[in-house]
C-alpha cells in the first residue's frame, strides 16, 4: 500500500469520535492539537500550504463534542497573508518552496502548535510564530514586529516580512520566555546564512531580541532549538538545502550532509546584552543530521541530548507527477506532492555535549533495519518531566517504497542500498529509555495500510499533585502518562491511547470517527491542559508594519485589500 490516499484527499472538518475498543481512562486530561497544512494553493509541495489547526479533546462531550464522545476540531490560521490569498488567489504564484507574492511572504504557521502556558501558538520555519486564541483557534496575532527582529531576512519587498525562523521554538520556564532563531544570507565568513539567537519574552509580543551569531554562516537550516537549565542547542538541521536550480525551474541536484554543524550559547551571555549586539557561540559537529533533538533541562551533570536522526530523509525533496518510484511504478497520483520517505534505516542516539572540551559523548544508540522513517515523538514536556525524562516514545512509518522516487534514489546512488528499499515494512510505536536508549517497548503496525503519525505525550492525573507545575501529572518523565497515537487508514482515522508504560501491550482504548472520517496529512503533535480565555498580553496588531514605505512596493490596485486587513484585524481584539 502507498501511503493512505486521504492524507491528500480528505477535508479539514469538525466530527466526533467514540471509543470502538477498550476502555477510555479515567485520568487523562486536556487536548492534542496538530498542525496541518491544507491542500488549497495547488503547489507543487503541499506541506507548504496554508496551515490549519487540528484539536482532540481527550475529554468527553468538551469542546462542542456529544455526550460520551471525543470532538476533533479543525481551524484555518488566518495570518494576514491568508486573509490577503483569500481576496487575491490569483496574485500569488507557487513555486518549490511555497508562496510567492506582490504582498510579501506569507505566513503559513503549518507545522508545529506550541502550548505555552495558557497560550497557544502555531509555527513554522519561514516566520514569526502565531499566537491563536485557546478557545476558538482563531488567529490573533504573530509575534514581533519586525524591526525588533533586527528587520526581514531577505528583502522582498511588501507588507508580509519574511523571517526565515525556527518551526520549534523553545519555552523557558524559568525566563518566561520563548528562544528561537533568525537566520539571514550573509557573505562573510562565506557565503551562506548567519543565525541570530532571538528572545521572546511572554508579557510583550510587539518585540523581541536578537543576538547574531558571529563568525557562523552555513546553508541549510534550523528547524529546531532546543534548550537546558543554561544552555540554548541549535543546529543545521542538514536535511532541507535550498537549491538555487530548482528555485530557478531546474533540476535539483543539492543533496543532505552527513554532518551538521552545532552551536551552544550560554542563556546569560545575552542577559542584559543589547539587541543586536554579536555573540560567540561554542561549536560542535554532529551526525546524522536531524529533524528534531531534545535536550534535558538538567545540565548540572552535562548538556545531554536525544538526537533524532533523519539519515538520508531529504525533506527537501518531494514528489512530482511524473516520478516513479523505486520499484519503477508510478508514484499514486494522491501522494504528488507529499515528501519523498527515508531511504535508510534512522538513528536515534543520546549524545552529552561538553562545552568546556568541545567533545561529544554517546551514551546510547538505537539503529535497526526497521527503524525507517523515525517520523516524530511523544515526551513529557512538564519542567518536571524535561528535568528528569525516563521514557522517549518514537513513532516509526516503516520503508514505503511507493514514497521514495527513482530520481531521488538516483541522486543518492552510492549512499543508499536499493535492495533495503524494495518492500514495504511495518511501523511501530516505540518506548526508548532517556540516556541509554535501550528499546523498552514495541507495537507493530502489521497493516501497511495503516499510516501511523504524531505521537504525543498526555501526562496522567495532572493537577493532582500539590506544588506541581501545570503540565506535570502524578509521576513526571514519560512513563507515568498516555501516548495518543493517530492512525491514518483510508478506512477511517483511528486514535489510538497507549499507557506509556506498556506501550508493547498494545492501546488501551481506540476511538474512531462516528462515520469513519479521514483527517488530511497531519504535521506535529503537542498535549496542553484546556484553557478557554485569551491572555492578558501586549500583542503585535498587523496595521502596526503597514505604512507608506511598506505600501509603496505594493501594486496600486492591491493596496485597498491590505488596508482591509488591517482594519479587519484591528478589530479582533
Ligand atoms: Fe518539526
Amino acid at each position: 500500500m502507498p501511503t493512505p490516499r486521504s492524507l491528500t484527499t480528505a477535508p479539514h472538518r469538525d466530527f466526533d469520535l467514540e471509543v470502538v475498543a477498550g476502555e477510555w481512562p479515567a485520568d487523562i486530561s486536556g487536548e492534542v492539537t496538530y498542525s496541518s497544512p491544507q491542500n488549497l494553493g495547488g503547489l507543487p509541495y503541499r506541506i507548504f500550504d496554508w496551515g490549519s489547526i487540528c484539536r482532540l479533546s481527550l475529554e468527553p462531550g468538551t469542546r462542542g463534542a456529544a455526550p460520551g464522545r471525543f470532538r476533533w476540531q479543525s481551524v484555518s490560521i488566518e495570518t494576514p497573508g491568508k486573509r490577503l490569498w483569500n481576496r487575491h488567489p490569483e496574485a500569488f504564484g507557487g513555486s518549490p518552496i511555497g508562496y510567492t507574492s506582490p504582498f510579501g511572504s506569507a505566513n503559513c504557521a503549518n507545522t508545529a502548535t506550541l502550548p505555552w502556558g495558557n497560550r497557544l501558538y502555531a509555527t513554522w520555519d519561514a516566520g514569526r510564530p502565531v499566537e491563536l486564541h485557546p478557545e476558538t483557534m482563531e488567529f490573533v496575532s504573530e509575534v514581533g514586529h519586525v524591526d525588533s527582529w533586527g528587520g526581514s531576512s531577505m528583502e522582498l519587498g511588501g507588507v508580509l516580512p519574511f523571517l526565515f525562523s525556527s518551526a520549534h521554538p523553545v519555552a523557558d520556564p524559568e525566563r518566561h520566555c520563548l528562544w528561537t532563531v533568525k537566520l539571514e544570507p550573509v557573505i562573510e565568513p562565506t557565503f551562506g546564512m548567519r543565525p541570530s539567537l532571538v528572545r521572546y519574552d511572554r508579557h510583550d509580543g510587539t518585540q523581541v531580541r536578537h543576538w547574531p551569531l558571529e563568525g557562523i554562516s552555513f546553508s541549510g537550516s534550523i528547524h529546531t532549538v532546543s534548550q537546558t537549565r543554561d544552555w540554548v542547542i541549535l543546529c543545521d538541521s542538514g536535511n532541507f538545502k535550498a537549491d538555487a536550480d530548482e528555485m530557478f525551474g531546474g533540476e535539483r541536484t543539492t543533496t543532505i550532509d552527513e554532518t551538521v554543524p552545532v552551536w551552544l550559547i550560554r542563556k546569560d551571555a545575552v542577559e542584559g546584552l543589547a539587541s543586536g549586539t554579536p555573540i560567540t557561540p561554542v561549536c560542535f559537529t554532529m551526525s546524522p543530521p536531524n529533524g528534531h533533538y531534545y535536550a534535558r533541562w538538567d545540565d548540572s551533570d552535562g548538556v545531554s541530548v536525544v538526537w533524532e536522526g533523519m539519515d538520508l530523509m531529504d525533506l527537501a525533496l518531494y514528489l512530482r507527477p511524473d516520478d516513479v518510484d523505486v520499484n519503477g511504478n508510478p508514484v499514486d497520483p494522491a501522494a504528488v506532492g507529499l515528501y519523498n520517505m527515508a531511504m535508510a534505516p534512522e538513528t536515534l542516539v543520546e549524545v552529552v555535549f561538553e562545552p568546556e572540551t568541545g567533545k561529544v559523548l554517546e551514551r546510547g544508540l538505537f539503529k535497526e533495519d526497521w527503524t525507517f522513517n523515525l517520523q516524530l515523538s511523544a515526551m513529557d514536556w512538564s519542567v518536571e518531566g524535561m528535568t528528569n525524562p525516563t521514557l522517549h516514545h518514537v513513532t516509526y512509518q516503516g520503508c514505503r517504497p511507493g514514497s521514495i522516487s527513482a530520481r531521488a534514489a538516483r541522486m543518492y546512488e552510492g549512499r543508499i542500498d536499493l535492495d533495503q528499499l524494495r518492500e514495504e515494512t511495518p511501523g511501530a510505536l516505540c518506548s526508548f529509555e532517556r540516556g541509554s536508549m535501550e528499546l523498552k517497548a514495541r507495537w507493530e503496525y502489521p497493516d501497511t495500510a495503516d499510516h501511523i503519525t504524531s505521537p504525543a505525550f498526555a501526562p496522567r492525573a495532572v493537577g493532582a499533585t500539590a506544588g506541581s507545575s501545570a503540565f506535570a501529572g502524578r509521576s513526571p518523565g514519560g512513563h507515568e502518562g498516555y501516548v495518543i497515537q493517530p492512525v491514518c487508514n483510508d478506512d477511517g482515522l483511528r486514535i489510538e491511547v497507549f499507557d506509556a508504560s506498556r506501550v508493547g501491550d498494545g492501546p488501551v482504548a481506540v476511538l474512531k470517527g462516528t462515520n469513519n472520517e479521514t483527517i488530511p496529512l497531519i504535521l506535529h503533535a503537542a498535549w496542553g491542559p484546556s484553557h478557554h480565555e485569551l491572555a492578558d498580553a501586549d500583542r503585535l496588531r498587523f496595521s502596526a508594519e503597514v505604512n507608506d514605505e511598506t505600501l509603496a512596493s505594493v501594486p496600486e490596485e492591491l493596496r485597498g485589500s491590505v488596508r482591509e486587513v488591517a482594519e479587519e484585524l484591528d478589530r479582533l481584539w
